[in-house]
């Protein structure tokens, strides 16, 4: 393996926390470390800087690296990134890949998920993501997450704030991998509405939660009917699927 195949895999192992193996912090299973479950992004881990498992990191390695072999304009954008780990690697691929003119795009409120809005998304009503203090991760903690990487940079961008105001005004003119992780239809619905229209042909758009979360799903569909989008989604992995921008 090369140098920056090495790092990376490292890199995922570590942002993983797959070498101390923490335990489970969620209700769904036992506290005990499971590696498959870690592998398959399933449990919430109490000290790892990513949930989204390894293979959804292998995921987001491939389309980074296609698009940058592609030559696919634009940045990269995660919206939702809890304590930074997909988002610390998106910037970590670009280092390993000498890119210095792509830009990594944080989006979060750092304060959780919203109060669902059931009057506009009826889909989001009885969602209780909101409730888990688990899921808030303040800025200056993913800051300092960033920075223990050493890759803390200029090249890094916070976009803090609920997608509905941070998103129209998202300042990049094109993204190459558009990385969705905020688990509701609202959340799912605001990113693709306001940056999908950025997103270059050739670019990926990832959906972390679509094979988990109803609501994630069905404004992915909803997206996709309206804009009349027929590229093929992908699976990834249990919970999260992927399509690659055709036209
Ligand atoms: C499941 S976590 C993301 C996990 C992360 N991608 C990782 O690598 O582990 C969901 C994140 O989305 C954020 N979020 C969800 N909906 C949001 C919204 N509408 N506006 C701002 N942040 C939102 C939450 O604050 C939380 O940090």
């Amino acid at each position: 393996m090369q140098a920056a195949a090495l790092y990376l895999d490292l890199m995922k192992k570590i942002l993983t926390n797959s070498i101390y193996e923490d335990p489970n912090a969620g209700p769904w299973q036992a506290p005990a470390y499971a590696r498959p479950l870690r592998e398959n992004g399933q449990d919430w881990p109490l000290v790892a800087h990513t949930m989204i498992g390894l293979k959804r990191l292998d995921n987001l390695q491939y389309c980074i690296e296609r698009a940058l072999a592609d030559r696919v304009p634009g940045d990269l954008i995660e919206t939702g990134v809890w304590r930074g780990g997909a988002v610390i690697f998106m910037r970590a691929t670009l280092k390993a890949h000498g890119v210095t003119d792509r830009r990594v795009l944080v989006a979060d409120s750092f304060e959780g998920l919203p109060e669902p809005d059931p009057a506009q998304f009826p889909e989001d009503a009885g969602d209780s993501h909101h409730r888990h203090p688990y899921l808030a991760v303040s800025l200056e903690q993913v800051r300092a997450n960033f920075e223990r990487y050493g890759l803390l940079d200029e090249q890094v961008v916070f976009l803090k704030g609920w997608f509905r105001d941070t998103l129209p005004r998202v300042p990049a003119d094109r993204l190459a991998v558009l990385r969705l992780d905020g688990d509701m239809y609202e959340s799912t619905w605001d990113a693709l509405r306001h940056l999908y229209p950025k997103l270059s042909v050739g670019g990926y758009v990832i959906v972390d939660d679509y094979k988990v979360v109803p609501g994630c799903r069905a404004a992915v569909e909803a997206f996709r009917r309206q804009q009349g989008i027929v590229d093929p989604i992908q699976d990834i992995d249990w919970a999260g699927v992927y399509w690659r921008r055709g036209a």
